[in-house]
């Protein structure tokens, strides 16, 4: 049969030379043509489907150079239109892809909020050993119990907060954490699993299963990262006069940043299978909506809400520095920090935090270590999202930006605004209320959210180049059909 197939392939290599020329051009060249030139080709492919009619004499030369025009360029990164053929991978993702990353993406939120509830009860020190495969299960008898208690009553945590727990409370914080693994595994499990049938059935484009093995080797980093920020807070030195038994601020928020990229990951991949699915549903329709992207106005725009997605991601590390030094239990009003608007510049610039004689780390180890300076730089940074947020707004309802806005982005930016609005009401409700647990967890949750307003508004905005060509493809093969008849 392969053989029969290399002698049709030579066949119809000496019958049409051109045509497999511009095949190979469309499998051997990588993309290197920017999204506007795409835009022309389909709206010129648009352009030929619409007015192109077996009577009308100009049109076909309008359809005609399209194919030419393909050629000279190349197909999309992930979806060579000839190697789809030849690899069997498909060009397009289905919808249940984008469902199922979706629906990952709310577990990871999911799982978020509740490792923020394990560490707000102080639970996540209960298990003291990292074991991936046997401790889905829990302690099964009365045995079990006290030898994980034996285990927990070896800890600083133990010693020096907890000495007068007894069995009974031991049980709801061990059930909180062993929770937070069973969920973390749960999202491993129903994740790599669908990975590995979509790629080795092929069921997905090639960057679709580039992403999904990403996405799966990120939380496998994550279950690690999870174990390693646990096991700051077992080591023997924090027995020391003075210290406090908790994680390691530094892992906590790596801890934290992992699920948020993962979590971002996730769901840009989802929307971005739904959009290319709905664009390819109305190819014309797609085109205009592209087209209107195009608009050099919104140029400015795109920079700012990509600026503003990585202030987001900085303000978030930084709240994480504050949940793991226990931050927020200090300077408990706003927005004054004592008798000022700050602490004095020796209380924020402490040598106490150095750990180099001639103090060259002063500058950074208080920025990272010291309580006040880091709730300082989290109100700082939350103050910054805040205004870059309604500057935004404002400067997007000006002028020419203004016109040239698509309904759904003019909608994301006030969502933002809504969005942080709500956010710092929770953060300062959680500092001025001394942390209670179900405000801490809200202005986590309010964190998350955040970064999904700006997640989804940066891809309203986002030309996908990908998208785009598979576009084209369509609109050139309708764009054909007449003239073949
Ligand atoms: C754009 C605005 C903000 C964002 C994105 C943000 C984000 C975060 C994040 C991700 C955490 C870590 C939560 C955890 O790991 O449990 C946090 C903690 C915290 N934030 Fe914010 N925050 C914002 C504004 C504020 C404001 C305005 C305040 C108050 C002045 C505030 C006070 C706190 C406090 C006290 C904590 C520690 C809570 C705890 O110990 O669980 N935040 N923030």
């Amino acid at each position: 049969m392969t053989f029969f197939q290399v002698g049709l392939r030579r066949a119809a290599a000496q019958l049409s030379r051109p045509a497999i020329v511009r095949g190979q051009c469309l499998r051997l060249q990588k993309p290197s043509f920017p999204p506007s030139r795409i835009l022309k080709l389909a709206c010129a492919a648009t352009a030929a489907r619409t007015y192109s009619t077996p009577s009308t004499p100009s049109t076909p030369s309008i359809a005609s150079q399209l194919p030419k025009a393909n050629a000279q360029n190349s197909t999309p990164r992930d979806e060579p239109a000839s190697s789809a053929k030849q690899s069997s991978w498909p060009e397009q993702n289905p919808k249940s892809v984008a469902y199922w990353l979706l629906g990952s993406a709310v577990s990871v939120f999911g799982i978020v909020v509740f490792g923020g509830l394990t560490r707000l009860t102080e639970s996540g020190l209960s298990i003291t050993e990292w074991r991936p495969v046997t401790g889905s299960l829990p302690p099964l008898s009365q045995a079990d119990w006290e030898s994980e208690f034996e285990k927990y009553r070896a800890s600083p945590e133990y010693k020096l907060i907890n000495p007068h727990m007894d069995l009974a409370e031991f049980k709801k914080i061990y059930f909180m954490e062993w929770t937070h693994r069973l969920w973390g595994r749960f999202i491993g499990l129903t994740f790599v699993i669908p990975t590995v049938y979509f790629v080795a059935r092929r069921r997905v484009t090639p960057r679709m299963a580039r992403t999904l093995v990403g996405i799966s080797a990120l939380i496998g980093f994550q279950g690690f990262i999870g174990w390693w920020m646990v096991k700051s807070g077992l080591k023997d030195d924090l027995f020391a006069p003075g210290s406090h038994p908790r994680v390691s601020q530094y892992r906590l928020a790596a801890h934290l940043a992992t699920a948020f990229v993962c979590y971002s990951w996730m769901l840009m991949a989802g929307l971005g299978v739904l959009r290319t699915n709905r664009a390819l549903q109305n190819p014309s329709a797609a085109v205009q909506a592209f087209k209107k992207l195009q608009s050099p106005a919104l140029k400015v725009l795109r920079g700012s809400v990509a600026a503003l997605t990585v202030l987001i991601f900085t303000t978030v590390l930084s709240g994480a520095l504050v949940a793991g030094l226990d931050a927020g239990l200090i300077y408990n009003e706003f927005p004054k920090m004592g008798v000022g608007y700050k602490p004095p510049n020796s209380e924020l610039m402490d040598k106490f935090y150095c750990r180099k004689e001639d103090g060259s780390d002063l500058w950074w180890r208080n920025m990272l270590e010291n309580p006040s300076m880091v709730q300082l730089d989290h109100r700082i940074l939350a103050m910054t999202t805040l205004t870059a947020i309604l500057t935004l707004f404002a400067y997007s309802r000006t002028g020419r930006l203004k016109a040239a806005m698509p309904k759904d982005v003019r909608k994301g930016v006030t969502g933002l605004v809504h969005l942080v609005s709500l956010q710092l009401a929770l953060g300062i409700s959680t500092l001025i209320y001394i942390v209670p647990i179900p405000l801490a967890a809200a202005h986590q949750a309010g964190a998350l959210a955040l970064l999904t307003g700006v997640l989804v508004l940066g891809q309203r905005l986002r030309i996908p180049k990908g998208t785009l060509a598979l576009v084209q493809k369509r609109l050139l093969q309708s764009a054909k059909r007449p003239a073949s008849h």
